[in-house]
């Protein structure tokens, strides 16, 4: 017996990747749901080899779903998550909203998956922002060998992290570049995203910091350790998928850049490619459609005691967003509910 499970947001680009992941991943559904506004109401989707039609959500009943994966804002998760959750069906979501809730478990499997066992307080579980996720899976390894101090992180985001919209932004203002007759005039990006880089996602905080770059340390604290000082500069770059991260990372002990390659290679959810000779490294476009995320460019930093710089490239609609929450549901399957 397998999982009914419900797709919330199924017309979007994190809700089309759930279902390509949960059809990749053989992960034991019974029965699939495809939900989105009413907008798209009868809009196809697909499944593995099936085609879905997308249903309204604001009329879909949860009563006897398992499990129903959240891919939509905030402000839309505030009305259905707790219907959701009060019908009895767990919601794992992709939005901010109760990631720092104290009784909702935040959660990336490979670093802290018995925190899912947390979930019966509101039958929900948070799913991390996209640059934590990737960052924390390639933080875990090395903290549990040499504590992590302090992290200082630039990070250069695709604009697939602002929905379709931010994809639909990037392909008219680069082709309306070549087409000087049309102008597009920036809507979803601050300024103009083709041929240029914005430090700019999310709002700005009181102290001058962004809410996404707010994101990273309050997350990084609640998934790995709440001893983990992390400064970060969140940066929005004209690629349409796959985030990118330098790290600048300081230990309580010294850790040499060799082990930490061994490290990083036997950990999960990482595939090391560091070489040294050009294009030895992982760039954005190559790791479009991969589970994994990708470590190059490990090296001592000589500058501090017991310093390492690495950068950290994944698919953010994959590890950043669908592919977790697939994985939660995975574990909490196995931990807890124990069908399939
Ligand atoms: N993209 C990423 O890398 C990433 C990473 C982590 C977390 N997230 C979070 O995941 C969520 C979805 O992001 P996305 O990139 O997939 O956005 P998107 O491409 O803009 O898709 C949004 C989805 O939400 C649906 N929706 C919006 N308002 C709705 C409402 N009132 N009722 C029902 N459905 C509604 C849309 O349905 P219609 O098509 O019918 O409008 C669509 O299916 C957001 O909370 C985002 O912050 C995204």
């Amino acid at each position: 017996m397998g999982y009914k499970v419900a797709v919330v947001g199924a017309t979007g680009n994190v809700g089309r990747e759930m279902l390509n992941i949960l059809a990749e991943r053989e992960f034991p559904v019974d029965e699939i749901a495809a939900l989105a506004s009413r907008r798209s109401l009868g809009t196809e989707v697909s499944f593995g080899d099936r085609t879905l039609k997308t249903q309204d959500l604001e009329a879909f009943d949860f009563t006897g779903w398992d499990i129903a994966l959240f891919a939509i804002g905030s402000d839309a998760t505030k009305t259905y998550a707790p219907r959701a959750a009060k019908a009895g069906c767990v919601v794992i979501d992709n939005s901010s909203l109760y990631r720092y809730d104290p009784d909702v478990p935040l959660v990336v499997p490979e670093v802290n998956a018995e925190a899912v066992e947390g979930y019966a307080k509101k039958n929900i579980i948070a799913n991390p922002n996209c640059s934590t996720a990737q960052m924390v899976v390639a933080l875990k390894p090395l903290h549990d060998r040499a504590r992590i101090k302090r992290v200082v992180v630039s990070t250069y985001q695709s604009v697939s992290g602002a929905g379709k919209e931010g994809m639909d932004e990037l392909w008219d203002q680069t082709k309306a570049i070549y087409n000087p007759t049309e102008e597009i005039e920036p809507k979803k990006f601050q300024k103009q995203i083709a041929f240029n880089v914005i430090p700019h996602i999310d709002v700005f905080m009181e102290d001058g910091s962004t809410k996404e770059e707010w994101k990273m340390v309050a997350e990084t604290k609640k998934i790995v350790d709440p001893a983990i000082k992390v400064t970060a500069t969140c940066v929005r770059v004209p690629v349409f998928v796959g985030h990118a991260e330098a790290i600048n990372l300081e230990f309580e002990d010294h850790l040499d850049e060799d082990e930490a390659r061994d490290i990083l290679r036997a950990a999960p959810g990482l595939m090391v490619v560091d070489k040294r000779e050009d294009g030895g490294y992982v760039t954005p476009i190559e790791c479009v459609g991969d589970f994994a995320t990708f470590v190059s460019r490990i090296r001592q930093d000589s500058t501090i005691d017991n310093g390492l710089n690495i950068w950290v490239v994944s698919d953010n609609l994959r590890k950043g967003a669908a592919l977790n929450a697939v994985q939660i549901a995975e574990a909490l399957g196995q931990r807890c509910l124990k069908k399939g």
